[in-house]
């Protein structure tokens, strides 16, 4: 089964085609960061625009490339849920209208099942159940991996997320949007045991997490140095940091990897890009005899083969929308 996936949830406007939820036969990706860059973040008006203007030359690049017209495809996924609403109406709208043109069944996609799904093309053999750290921009979960469509939250984030944490703190640097990627590059310049940042716990839940007040103890300190006119050890701060966000993302998983019996462990979202967060999730897995599984760093952000993979999923357990589909700003992983 070929699915053509679409992607607007964000800054990435991107278009895929996916054989049974395993193969990508094409996948482009037209990213708005550039612009987003002159303003330090995301800025929701523009994104918007941006997807209007690319979503028909990235939807036929991506048939093109895999070497097809929309008569060769059976089916169209398509973001709905979760992101900027403006960002996603883009995408469901034109899908809604391809699939009305078309005759081809419309099949609304969870984004965040999505980045777990970037899994499924990285690794053929991955199968529920499983145990997933989702990290992202926007969003920090432990989430029971019970089948394709079946997932409960275990932890979350009580406040910011990882990827949000990371980029804010980079922006403290200088760094440009989104920091997170550039953060890790310098950390590995730097000696993590120079500043002893906070490891905040949430107290009677073991798998959340808490990121604000290590956000906050980075930006006051390195504000204090600038006030007193010291040089910025950018280097040593970034690894100080690193290590703080992947220690308590990495100890609050193994604890409920333990704590459920689960043997199979799997990061996603774009953090899970992170060098650091990478290595001591092997590290840790390999310890306690888990297998461990991490997408492709190609497929680790924003893109829309994960769509593809994850819409063929959908379809499957029968996730097969009208023309009223809606987008939704908010919706819990766990949703049906
Ligand atoms: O999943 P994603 O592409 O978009 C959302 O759904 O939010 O994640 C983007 C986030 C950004 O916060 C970015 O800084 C972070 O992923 N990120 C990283 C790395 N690569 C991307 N954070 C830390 N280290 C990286 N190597
Ligand atoms: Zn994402």
């Amino acid at each position: 089964m070929k699915i053509l996936s679409i992607e607007t949830s964000c800054d990435e406007t991107a278009a895929a085609v996916v054989e049974n939820g395993r193969d990508v036969l094409s996948s482009v990706i037209a990213s708005q960061v550039e612009e987003h860059k002159l303003y330090g973040g995301v800025v929701p008006e523009i994104a918007s625009r941006r997807h209007a203007e690319a979503i028909v030359p990235v939807v036929k690049k991506a048939l093109d490339d895999a070497e097809m017209k929309i008569e060769d495809i059976d089916a169209i996924a398509v973001t709905h849920a979760p992101g900027l609403i403006g960002a996603l109406l883009v995408g469901v709208n034109f899908a809604k209208g391809l699939s009305l043109s078309s005759g081809k069944p419309l099949i609304p996609t969870h984004h965040l099942r999505s980045h777990i799904a970037s899994n499924y093309i990285s690794h053929k053999e991955l199968k529920p159940p499983f145990l997933c750290l989702v990290v992202s921009g926007g969003h920090s979960h432990i989430v029971m991996v019970e089948d394709y469509t079946k997932m409960k939250v275990i932890g979350k984030t009580r406040d910011d997320a990882a990827g949000e944490a990371f980029d804010k703190a980079a922006r403290t640097l200088g760094m440009p949007y989104p920091g997170g990627i550039e953060m890790d590059r310098i950390a590995e310049l730097g000696d993590d045991s120079k500043f002893d940042f906070p490891r905040p716990v949430v107290r009677d839940a073991p798998y959340d997490f808490s990121f604000s007040g290590l956000k906050t103890a980075v930006i006051n300190m390195i504000h204090n140095m600038e006030q007193r006119g010291e040089e910025i050890p950018k280097e040593d701060i970034c690894a100080s940091f690193r290590k703080a966000v992947v220690e308590l993302l990495v100890s609050n998983f193994m604890k409920a990897a333990e704590d459920y019996n689960v043997k199979t462990l799997v990061v996603a979202g774009g953090v899970s890009a992170n060098s650091l967060l990478r290595k001591r999730l092997s590290e840790e897995s390999e310890k306690r005899g888990f297998k461990f599984f991490k997408p492709d760093k190609s497929v680790c952000t924003d893109n829309a083969a994960m769509v593809g993979a994850q819409g063929y999923y959908e379809y499957l357990s029968g996730n097969i929308a009208d023309l009223s589909l809606n987008a939704i700003a908010t919706l819990s992983i766990d949703y049906r």
